[in-house]
């Protein structure tokens, strides 16, 4: 397993889901972690339950806001020392967004694109200059498969996270940050669990993906881990699916 041993991370929306897989796949391979998520009270106790302040810390984070997100990397830098990787997880999604584009309500439009595609802007730029001051570091941004079918609101808002990986590793590489992307099929984290009713699942796993499971947050946590660690080194500006297939492409 790779080691992050002495490294600080920070992962957005880390309170629950697939942000709180990746958050306990890094601290188990020897990182620290900054859970920083809207709700703060989620983010405090999803630190306590992977191990308390030598390994975790919950911290108060809005993505869409700049000032909160500068505030947040301002308080992990003061606790933790700075930051080498992120991950851009926090993300709006499922049944309110997944809607065609001129269904939304603007103003649902405009949280949409505040959360999932200026939220990733406002957190690289607040964690740039404290990765190049320790040497450089990896950005991870999660996308969705729904970026490549241009069905929908949220697909397109994950379309943009797609284009933001190549933009922002193109940005970041002066300073030695790689930044790369996972689009995840989907993927039984609560929420998904919640809203998606079973018939829709059974139908993704036994006539839409070639593996015959459901997707779990880890299976998302273990490819964001590989794509943060030094076994990637030499990728960057990179999307890859983690979708049982379920989307192929040549
Ligand atoms: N679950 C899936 O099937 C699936 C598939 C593809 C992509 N994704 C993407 O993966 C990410 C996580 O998905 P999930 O299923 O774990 O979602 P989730 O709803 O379980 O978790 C999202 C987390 O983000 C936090 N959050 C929401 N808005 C925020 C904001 N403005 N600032 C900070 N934190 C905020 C929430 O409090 C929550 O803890 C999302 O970006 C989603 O679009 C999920």
């Amino acid at each position: 397993m790779a080691d992050f041993t002495g490294k600080v991370a920070m992962v957005t929306g880390a309170a629950t889901g697939i942000g709180e897989a990746i958050a306990r796949s890094l601290a188990t391979a020897g990182a620290t972690v900054a859970i920083a998520d809207i709700d703060a009270a989620a983010a405090r106790s999803t630190a306590a339950a992977i191990g308390g302040t030598e390994k975790a810390v919950g911290i108060a984070c809005d993505v869409a806001d700049p000032v909160s997100v500068e505030a947040a990397v301002a308080e992990v830098r003061a606790g933790l020392g700075g930051i080498d990787v992120l991950v851009n997880n926090a993300g709006l999604h499922l049944t309110g967004y997944v809607r065609p584009v001129s269904e939304l309500p603007v103003e649902d439009w405009r949280r949409l694109l505040d959360v999932n595609v200026l939220g990733v802007v406002h957190c690289a730029k607040a964690c740039r200059e404290t990765m190049r001051a320790r040497g450089g570091g990896a950005i991870v941004n999660i996308a969705s498969m729904a970026a490549y079918k241009g069905e929908n609101a949220y697909g397109i808002s994950k379309l943009a996270v797609r284009g933001l990986t190549v933009a922002l590793a193109r940005d970041f590489a002066a300073d030695g940050i790689r930044v790369c992307g996972v689009a995840p099929g989907f993927v039984a984290s609560e929420a998904a669990m919640r809203l998606f009713p079973e018939e829709r699942r059974d139908h993704y796993v036994n006539e839409v993906q070639l593996v015959r499971r459901l997707g779990q947050v880890d299976d998302v946590a273990r490819a964001v881990r590989f794509l943060l660690s030094e076994d990637a080194s030499f990728i960057t500006a990179e999307t890859i699916l983690v979708s049982g297939g379920a989307l192929t492409r040549i």
